[in-house]
């Protein structure tokens, strides 16, 4: 079967969107977005004055503990959830200054990986007819590859294009969604948590893959993870984070060999393997 890396993936077409080729894909300054605590209904700051870049073509990675406010950051970046107060510019757009229509085609520049995959599928259609429908929303943006072709790209047999959700297992499925993403030529992935739900024996070809992705198609990546493994297998810079703060950034090496906070050093110390223990 051809490998993704074989024939160039088209970059998205970004018709009327600002800025050189360089300039950050993402930007959040100041990002705070409150929930209400569910048992007490009092509101904390989930995300708590973030501020991060994401370069055109980088890797950037979102790790923490559970809970730390990594979803609801990725959710608040990409429009899906409660925008909160501070700002985020996507492709050199202010999100807070942009009207419905035009945040829409803005998002179209950004996909999504989630954690379930089988969640992120609607279990009506076969991965064929889903394609389909993503087709006929966007003609012109997907019409780059045809559905085998696309398949291929993410190593998957084109005999899969008849099953439905259930009929794939997990590995298969989150290939099928990156395989949805890649269809609409992002300009930025976000993936939040993409292998934590996969069993243990697939997830370094998810990541493979995903590293694949990012590099044929040059889209920017933002991965949130709580592993760190994960991340230092895909990611070039790194955001550390702990109760809604960055407390940490900087290049994956960096990071991971001369931490400078101690939460960093707890998550290092936390991995299995010497190799990933920070220097005291
Ligand atoms: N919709 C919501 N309503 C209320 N609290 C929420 C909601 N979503 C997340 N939270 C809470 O916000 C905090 C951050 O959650 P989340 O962003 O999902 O963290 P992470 O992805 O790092 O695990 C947690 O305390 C979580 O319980
Ligand atoms: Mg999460």
């Amino acid at each position: 079967m051809a490998g993704i890396l074989e024939k160039e993936v088209p970059a998205g077409d970004g018709r009327g969107l600002p800025g050189s080729e360089n300039a950050p894909v993402l930007v959040v300054d100041g990002l705070v977005v409150e929930h209400r605590n569910r048992t007490t209904g009092e509101a904390f700051r989930a995300v708590d004055q973030v501020s991060l870049s994401v370069g055109a073509g980088e890797s950037a990675a979102v790790v923490g503990e559970s809970g730390s406010g990594k979803t609801t950051l990725a959710m608040a970046v990409t429009g899906l959830g409660p925008r909160g107060e501070g700002d985020v510019t996507l492709l050199g757009r202010s999100l807070a200054t942009l009207g419905r229509r035009r945040l829409r085609e803005l998002r179209r520049e950004v996909q999504i990986v989630f954690q379930d995959p089988h969640g992120s599928l609607d279990s009506r259609q076969s991965v064929r007819s889903g394609l389909k429908e993503l087709r006929g929303l966007q003609r012109e943006r997907t019409s780059w590859i045809d559905d085998a072709g696309l398949l291929e790209r993410v190593r998957l047999s084109p005999d899969l294009l008849d099953r439905y959700p259930h009929q794939l297992s997990g590995g298969q499925a989150q290939r099928v969604c990156i395989a949805r993403a890649l269809l609409m030529r992002p300009r930025l992935i976000v993936a939040d948590e993409p292998t934590s739900g996969l069993d243990v024996s697939v997830q370094a070809d998810v990541l493979t893959l995903l590293r694949e992705v990012r590099e044929t198609t040059g889209a920017a990546m933002l991965m949130i993870s709580h592993d760190l493994a994960v991340v230092r297998s895909v990611c070039d810079t790194v955001h550390v984070m702990r109760r809604g703060r960055v407390v940490e950034s900087g290049p994956c090496e960096t990071v991971f060999t001369d931490p400078s906070d101690d939460y960093t050093r707890e998550l290092l110390a936390a991995m299995p393997g010497a190799r990933w223990r920070a220097r005291r």
